[in-house]
């Protein structure tokens, strides 16, 4: 079952095409932009933790067989690393149908390593959504993702991918890595 947010998007957040904001990736929007910016930086969110929780039924899985993408859940004192861009408003359109799996528009204070901070829109999916699937253990979460394929392509091309931009920019980040090491050793 999925849940298209592309109009939800539209009316709960509405920003005008020529108006400028920052937009904070932390999934595979870290490493395929696919749109246009205007700056990009690297930047890390607190009270967020990374998670492969969300079912992909559109990009990385189908309907029949969803892949497991990334999303945040609420944690005390965790940090969670991502990218940072500066884009125009009319970008966000196609984000929306990017996104439109059961990811909402939210807004969040991002920081920056110079110290200094700005608000940045995020695609967040929570628990409420329909294609939310939540905790399992390592092990059967790995095995969907190393099996999982997609419009977009395969599922562990996303996570690797992750793992590398994670790695590139110098993040830790327990969740992805253990992910990471599983589907490697899972041949397919
Ligand atoms: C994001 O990258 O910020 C959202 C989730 C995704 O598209 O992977």
């Amino acid at each position: 079952m999925s849940l298209d947010t592309t109009h939800i998007n539209h009316q709960r957040m509405p920003i005008a095409d020529d108006a400028e904001l920052w937009l904070f990736g932390y999934g595979s929007l870290i490493w395929k932009a696919g749109f246009p910016y205007l700056e990009r930086r690297p930047a890390y969110i607190e009270g967020w933790a990374r998670r492969f929780w969300q079912a992909s039924h559109d990009h990385r899985g189908t309907p029949r067989a969803p892949g497991r993408v990334a999303t945040l859940i609420h944690q005390p004192g965790a940090l969670c690393h991502g990218m940072a861009y500066r884009i125009s408003g009319e970008v966000l359109g196609g984000l929306d149908i990017r996104e439109k799996n059961g990811y909402l528009r939210e807004t969040t204070l991002m920081h920056f390593a110079d110290g200094s901070h700005a608000e940045g829109l995020l695609y967040l999916a929570t628990e409420d959504n329909a294609a939310f699937l939540g905790d399992a253990p390592l092990d059967t979460i790995a095995r969907q993702i190393a099996t999982a394929h997609g419009p977009s392509g395969a599922n562990r091309d996303y996570l690797l991918n992750l793992a590398a931009a994670l790695e590139d920019l110098g993040a830790e980040d327990a969740h992805v890595f253990a992910l990471a090491e599983r589907v490697r050793d899972i041949k397919t």
